[in-house]
C-alpha cells in the first residue's frame, strides 16, 4: 500500500494492525532505537491503554532475539523491530525474530527505511508480515512510502474491526469480492 512517506507507512502498518487486533490481545514490544515515525505511534497506544514493551539494545547497537522471546506473552499480538538503524547502520536479525514470533501469530513489522535500495531485502527470508519502504531514500521522488503487507491482516471498513481477519475474508469471499484461490490462500496465511 502506497503512503505519503514512510512516517505515515510507520503509523499505518502499527496503528492499523493495534486497531484490527485489539481484541486478540493488548500487549506490543518495540525496540529501544527505533525512529521516532515508530517510537510515536508505540507511545500513542501506550498511552491508549496497551502494554508496551520496550526492548533494550546490546553494547553493539542490536536486538538479542532471545529478549524478543523472553518478552513474548500470551496477549502479544505485534512486535515491531526496524531492519537498518538510521543513526549507527547495524542490521537487527529480523529472520531470528520471525523465527520465534510467526508460530506463535503473532504480527512481525519491520521499518526497512534505510534498507530498501541498499541492501537485499526478500520479505520471504525475513520472514516478516509488514515492511516499511521509503521511496526518497533510494532515488524515488519525494512524498512516495509504503507498506509491504505479507499478510493480509487489517479490514478494509472503519466499522468492522470487531470482526476477526477470518471473519472479514469469509464475508469478502461470500459477497464474490474474491474469488476460490485468494480465499484458501489468505485463509492458509491467517492460520497461526
Ligand atoms: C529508519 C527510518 N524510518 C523512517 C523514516 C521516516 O521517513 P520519511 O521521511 O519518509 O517519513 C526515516 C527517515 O529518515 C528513517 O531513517
Amino acid at each position: 500500500m502506497f503512503t505519503g512517506c514512510a512516517t505515515e507507512a510507520n503509523n499505518l502498518a502499527i496503528r492499523g494492525v493495534a486497531a484490527a487486533l485489539r481484541d486478540r490481545g493488548r500487549h506490543i514490544i518495540t525496540s529501544a532505537i527505533e525512529h521516532p515515525s515508530v517510537a510515536a505511534p508505540f507511545g500513542l497506544l501506550g498511552q491508549q491503554g496497551w502494554d508496551v514493551t520496550v526492548l533494550p539494545v546490546d553494547e553493539s547497537g542490536m536486538v538479542n532475539p532471545a529478549s524478543v522471546a523472553a518478552a513474548l506473552r500470551p496477549d502479544t499480538v505485534l512486535v515491531s523491530v526496524m531492519h537498518a538503524n538510521n543513526e549507527v547502520g547495524t542490521i537487527q536479525p529480523i529472520s531470528a525474530i520471525s523465527a520465534i514470533t510467526r508460530p506463535k501469530g503473532i504480527v512481525l513489522h519491520t521499518d526497512a527505511a534505510q534498507s530498501v535500495g541498499k541492501i537485499p531485502v526478500m520479505v520471504d527470508q525475513l520472514g516478516v508480515d509488514l515492511l516499511t519502504i521509503a521511496g526518497h531514500k533510494f532515488y524515488a521522488t519525494k512524498g512516495v512510502g509504503a507498506v509491504y503487507f505479507v499478510r493480509w491482516l487489517v479490514s478494509d471498513k472503519e466499522g468492522s474491526v470487531q470482526e476477526s481477519p477470518l471473519d472479514i475474508l469469509k464475508r469478502r469471499y461470500a459477497r464474490g469480492e474474491i474469488g476460490r484461490d485468494t480465499f484458501e490462500r489468505m485463509k492458509k496465511d491467517l492460520e497461526p
